[in-house]
């Protein structure tokens, strides 16, 4: 029989008989892939069998307490919504080298320490480069739970899976995973899909916990991503620079938790150590007494993170005044320059302004915007600003300070690191249920904070 072909779209999935230059679904260029096709047939069947009973009333279901599994990583656990979900399969995606293997091989450890079963399959790596790895990050003595194979053939790992009976299985990664009845090679979205839909499977109806490790694509999404993120029930990216210490890991989607939360890794010869106090981390080498620079606080779920702000003033060179940003956004930017030129009469046309927030961090909370526009100010006037003080408040056009979110725990959060003095619009202070050692004072506008400030 004449095998059919196809092409793909290795961003989407999207397939189409004839080669396209883009993808007229998720609008790439250049991503078909030619592959063979395969009818769906079987899989429906499958499909058919897995869902055969009848429906029920809602109210009559009868809901087993799943079980939630403590990785004793607290970072982990908390962006987990409390910890790893029995039978839940989760994606972990990544920049190259980000740390991805060590997180996982860390959990591995965690786990089997506790008495559960782990098999750790490295698809990328030989087993021996593993175990060096587990040297490096594993003090005491290995458990005896831990098994490890290089595979990358799915029937083969389905096999060890079925032989070993594991309570958690990682799959590192799933690009390298090929199912030898699909002809596509290996990290097409075909293969890709294919493979997390067996492995998906297998979790659900073993109760198994399903760790995917999947690389992510020069755009910045995991191959193939819109059909892998529907396949798992718990999207994970590990952000953050290959070259700072610390790692951000962060839910993208959650059936089991919330997807604000984040946790803080900071990368050691010992593996990720997690930063329990955050805010320290990004403010621990603030410089003293220089213009131009403000701290602020950033709420990721229910924690309060103190950010630091700088900002460098300096006369244009060149014919035309340039912006840049790094961590905060560009658009905004231009915003705050026009109101602070509108309201506070600051000439900046002839200025160039960067702006960055330290530690790579990317803030999008809008209570950061008046430390944003007093950070500018004061590297401006070239004075510095106030010392251990706070600035919380979002800006409006007319140069208004509006309110913010959840000012108390920011205010609790720089009391804790030592700040004496808070900067925050009146709005939030009139019913503030704070009674702490820190200074507040209320803001109404941008005037008004600047003339304190530089009074
Ligand atoms: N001896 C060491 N001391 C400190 N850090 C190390 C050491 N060895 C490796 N690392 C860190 O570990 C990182 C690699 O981690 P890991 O292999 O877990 O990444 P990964 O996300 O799995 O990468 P890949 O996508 O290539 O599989 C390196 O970038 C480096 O920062
Ligand atoms: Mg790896």
């Amino acid at each position: 029989m004449k095998t059919k072909k196809i092409f793909t779209c290795q961003n989407c999935g999207y397939q189409s008989p004839r080669w396209l230059g883009r993808c007229p679904d998720c609008n790439i260029w250049n991503s078909f892939v030619e592959e063979d096709y395969s009818p769906p047939a079987k899989k429906t069947k499958e499909r058919v069998s897995l869902y055969k009973d009848e429906p029920v009333l809602l109210k009559e279901v009868e809901v087993k307490q799943r079980l939630r599994i403590k990785t004793d990583i607290e970072e982990l656990d908390r962006v987990l919504g409390g910890g790893l979900v029995e039978g839940s399969v989760i994606l972990l995606g990544g920049d190259p080298g980000i740390g991805k293997s060590t997180l996982s091989l860390q959990i591995s450890n965690s786990l089997a320490k506790a008495g559960y079963k782990v098999l750790y399959i490295s698809g990328e790596e030989s087993v021996a480069q593993t175990r060096l790895r587990a040297d490096r990050l594993i003090q005491e003595k290995i458990k005896d739970n831990l098994y490890i194979v290089s595979q990358t053939d799915l029937s083969l790992i389905l096999e060890y899976i079925k032989k070993i009976a594991p309570n958690m299985v990682i799959i590192d990664s799933i690009q390298v995973i090929f199912e030898p009845s699909v002809s596509s090679s290996p990290g097409s979205v075909s293969q890709v899909r294919e493979c997390a839909g067996i492995l998906a499977q297998l979790a659900k109806s073993n109760g198994i916990v399903m760790f995917i490790i999947g690389h992510v694509t020069k755009e910045g999404s995991i191959a193939g991503p819109k059909v892998l993120e529907h396949i798992v029930d718990t999207v994970l990216y590990f952000e953050g620079d290959r070259f700072a210490l610390y790692r951000i890991l962060r839910a993208v989607k959650n059936r089991f938790g919330s997807t604000n939360e984040i946790g803080v890794f900071e990368m050691t010869s010992f593996g990720l150590k997690e930063v329990k106090n955050p805010s320290a981390l990004f403010l621990s080498e603030r410089p003293k007494g220089i213009s131009g620079s403000t701290v602020s606080s950033i709420l990721e779920g229910t924690r309060p993170i103190l950010v630091e702000i700088q900002a460098l003033v300096s006369k244009s060179s060149f014919g035309y005044a340039r912006r840049r940003t790094q961590g905060f956004d560009y658009n905004r930017l231009g915003l705050i320059l026009a109101v602070l030129e509108k309201r506070l009469g600051l000439v900046l046309e002839n200025e160039d302004v960067f702006v960055n927030v330290v530690g790579g961090i990317k803030i999008e909370d809008p209570a950061c915007d008046l430390a944003v526009a007093m950070a500018i100010s004061s590297a401006y006037k070239d004075r510095f600003l106030i010392k251990d003080g706070l600035i919380l408040g979002e800006i409006g056009l007319g140069g208004e300070v509006r309110s913010i979110i959840q000012p108390t725990i920011r205010i609790k959060e720089a009391e804790k690191l030592g700040f004496k003095i808070a900067i925050l619009p009146k709005n939030n202070l009139r019913n503030l249920d704070y009674k702490g050692k820190i200074e507040l004072i209320g803001v109404d506008n941008l005037k008004e904070t600047f003339s304190i400030l530089f009074s």
